[in-house]
């Protein structure tokens, strides 16, 4: 059987995810009794990182070694992916000696052609375009505080970036309508939106797009790769800072998420982090049991207890 792969969401159903999301929680919740689990037992995972990462590289590589198994980590620095070995051979060589991949690349293209030729599961652990996984740890997160996301507004404020991407699909998946704040020339891809438009909003007043809504999501306005345009992006994007005052608009008990890392004075303000509506510590810890319950899915096809 060709084997099930997890480049965008999209490569699950929503009864799929949902069923994954109850798993996590269990995990979590099996985790803080300090039961052990042995269900990877012997099985290895590869992780190659050709971008940094602090919460991708900790939770795929504790969470493994938490179910039994093992993680490598392959830097393009000391692999020959680094020194141009094409994508398509590395990924038969690699893929015929542990039991996934997961991947940390730019080009979303590189993931697919990876997985194309891959015997085993492929996991995106973040392109420019997408950030799977996040939303996995995010949706996680929103059910064990507030339950079923299903008919909620969620309000995306800043970049149209690659995690932007990733809520758009969620929006279809899981049933919420997502509210896009971004600066014109930011706004994510049209074809994406335009195939989403039943369940996406396109602001550009944050205020306008939180009123109201349960949850309240930034990030980065430079991601990984777009370091030169740093400066001149903080100035397009300073009016769209999610603080106190814009969360005073959303929902009264409205949640607020960040993937992080964050920058307090540019998308945040200085105390965002501790808002009484913040949860981003929980949404951090929640990239381990989610990806916990995505690798005994992808590699033993399990998704109960
Ligand atoms: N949120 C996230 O993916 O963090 P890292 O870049 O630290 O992995
Ligand atoms: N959009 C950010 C997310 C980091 C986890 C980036 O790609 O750098």
């Amino acid at each position: 059987m060709a084997a099930r792969h997890f480049l965008t969401l999209n490569d699950l159903s929503t009864d799929e995810l949902n069923r994954l999301l109850d798993h996590a929680s269990f995990l979590r919740r099996e985790w803080q009794a300090g039961k052990s689990r042995n269900s990877l037992a012997n099985r290895v995972l590869a992780m190659i990182f050709e971008k940094s990462s602090t919460r991708t590289r900790v939770s795929f590589e504790a969470g493994m070694a938490q179910l039994g198994g093992s993680a490598m980590f392959l830097s393009p620095r000391d692999t020959q992916l680094g020194r141009g070995e094409p994508i398509e051979d590395s990924a038969r060589v690699i893929s015929s000696m542990v039991d996934a991949v997961m991947i940390r690349t730019f080009a979303h293209d590189t993931v697919s052609r990876f997985a194309s030729v891959s015997r085993v599961p492929v996991i995106n652990a973040l392109t420019d375009d997408f950030h799977p996984c996040q939303l996995l740890a995010d949706m996680q997160t929103f059910r064990e505080h507030r339950g079923d996301i299903r008919g909620a507004t969620v309000t995306w404020v800043g970049d149209g970036n690659n995690m932007c991407n990733s809520y758009i699909n969620a929006a279809r998946l899981f049933g919420f309508q997502l509210n896009i704040a971004c600066p014109d020339g930011y706004a994510p891809d049209t074809a994406l939106v335009a195939a989403h438009q039943d369940v996406v909003t396109i602001f550009s007043d944050p205020r306008e797009a939180a009123r109201g809504s349960s949850l309240i999501v930034t990030d980065v306005w430079a991601s990984m790769g777009q370091e030169a345009e740093a400066e001149a992006r903080r100035q397009v994007f300073t009016p769209y800072q999610v603080n106190p005052e814009l969360m005073a608009l959303a929902a009264p008990d409205a949640l607020f998420m960040h993937c992080l890392p964050a920058h307090r004075g540019e998308e945040i303000s200085d105390d965002m982090l501790e808002h009484p509506g913040s949860v981003v510590w929980d949404e951090a810890e929640n990239r381990l049991h989610a990806q916990k319950a995505l690798l005994e899915f992808l590699i033993l096809g399990r998704l109960e207890p």
